[in-house]
């Protein structure tokens, strides 16, 4: 039998996973091109040419070893590279000992989360939030602490964050730029996360969660959570940056202002283990090493935005633009969001519900689908725009 807290968790389901299975029901009745799936976060574009070339180089020649186990924190050539990256960015002195290669950003955080928590420790989550940090959290004895966000902005409330630490609080997760919300954390934002921590005079980490942080749009780049947090530890991958999200590559870096640095640099590669990760994948760093400076054609995610961003705006919706990442989080014509949910899935518009998201009265728009399904859609979305007097 299983085990009760996974009945719970199955029971419960994930409101992105009943909109797959919508989507594959309509897609049955009326045919792929009439159904507009908003639903998931899947990036769809390629990986870039340098990726594609170095996989192909990598895997060309006499494998000497390249698919065989390292130590559990990754080949030290491949973190002294990120650490260098990183010292970059944030005018810190980052060596490779701070790196620890993981099985994507979901990998990272589950490692440094399982390296700081003891039971019942306190971590503090702001809503909108990705879903599966409640899971990340729970997976390693911690209790989320749900912090509700700016409704107008999006943006963290300071305060909201002041009041809910307690002497349990071990660490907040942030996310920049933001699932579902898409803003982006200004370097001012972030130097007031660590005066607001700092006044509570315990250690609080800040678990800075950033698969989009090259996903920045009009010419805007995301600040350095290591310069402006004194204890942060970065997670992040290249599952958005080179569409690499099935390969599970990704790393985390830890301040070297973080308290217990050095027990920490030891525990991470432990935790690697412990998890049963053992590593990252072994080609997959090797593919960064030789493409660290790869990304995908970002300009056409932003082009995607800017047209979602008009045809929302005609069909009449209070919409802003997200600054970063792959989503419209935008305010529902009606307080319920399930229903106003299901009211696009009759004009076979697939969006999820702000209620998945831990923020109810938004719905959470992808625009990592092809162009043409984009104008397709335009017909659907003003017709839900006439059904609520938005036009
Ligand atoms: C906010 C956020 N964090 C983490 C992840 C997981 O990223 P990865 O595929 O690198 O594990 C995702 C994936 O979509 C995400 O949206």
């Amino acid at each position: 039998m299983i085990s009760n807290s996974m009945k719970k968790n199955i029971q419960g389901g994930s409101v992105i996973r009943k909109m797959f299975e919508e989507g594959i029901r309509l897609r049955k009745q009326f045919g792929a091109d009439q159904v507009y799936d908003f639903s998931l976060g899947n990036p769809d574009l390629e990986p870039p040419q340098e990726v594609l070339e170095a996989i192909r180089n990598l895997t060309a020649g006499e494998p000497n070893g390249l698919h065989a186990y390292m130590s559990n924190p990754g080949y030290p050539e491949v973190r002294a590279l990120i650490a260098e990256k990183q010292a970059l960015k944030s005018g810190l002195t980052v060596k490779a000992d701070s790196v620890c290669m993981t099985v994507g950003a979901a990998g990272a955080m589950n490692v440094i989360l399982k390296t700081i928590l003891d039971p019942n420790d306190e971590v503090i989550i702001l809503a909108p939030y990705f879903v599966d940090y409640l899971n990340y959290v729970q997976n390693h004895g911690g209790k989320p602490v749900i912090v509700q966000s700016d409704p107008d902005t999006l943006l963290p409330v300071i305060e909201n964050i002041v009041h809910a630490i307690t002497p349990r609080t071990k660490a907040l997760i942030i996310n920049s730029p933001n699932n579902p919300s898409g803003v982006i954390y200004s370097e001012a934002i972030l130097a007031q996360i660590d005066q607001a921590l700092r006044n509570s005079g315990q250690t609080i980490y800040v678990v800075s969660d950033e698969p989009y942080s090259d996903l920045a749009y009009d010419g805007q780049t995301t600040p350095s959570t290591l310069k402006f947090i004194e204890h942060s530890i970065v997670c992040t991958s290249w599952s958005k940056t080179m569409s690499l999200p099935g390969e599970r590559i990704g790393y985390l870096c830890i301040s070297p202002r973080c308290e217990d640095f050095d027990a920490m640099v030891v525990a991470v590669g432990q935790c690697n283990r412990m998890l049963g990760f053992i590593n990252a994948p072994a080609l997959f760093q090797r593919v960064v090493l030789h493409s660290i400076d790869a990304k995908v054609n970002i300009g056409r995610y932003e082009s995607r935005r800017n047209r979602i961003y008009d045809i929302l705006s005609a069909a009449g919706f209070d919409v802003q633009k997200p600054a970063g990442g792959l989503y419209f989080f935008v305010r529902c014509p009606i307080k319920d969001d399930f229903e106003f949910v299901a009211s696009c899935v009759e004009a076979r518009i697939l969006v999820v519900p702000g209620s998945g998201f831990g923020f109810p009265g938004f719905f959470r728009l992808c625009f990592a689908v092809p162009d043409t399904m984009i104008e397709n859609s335009v017909n659907a979305f003003m017709e839900i725009g006439r059904r609520y007097h938005l036009i």
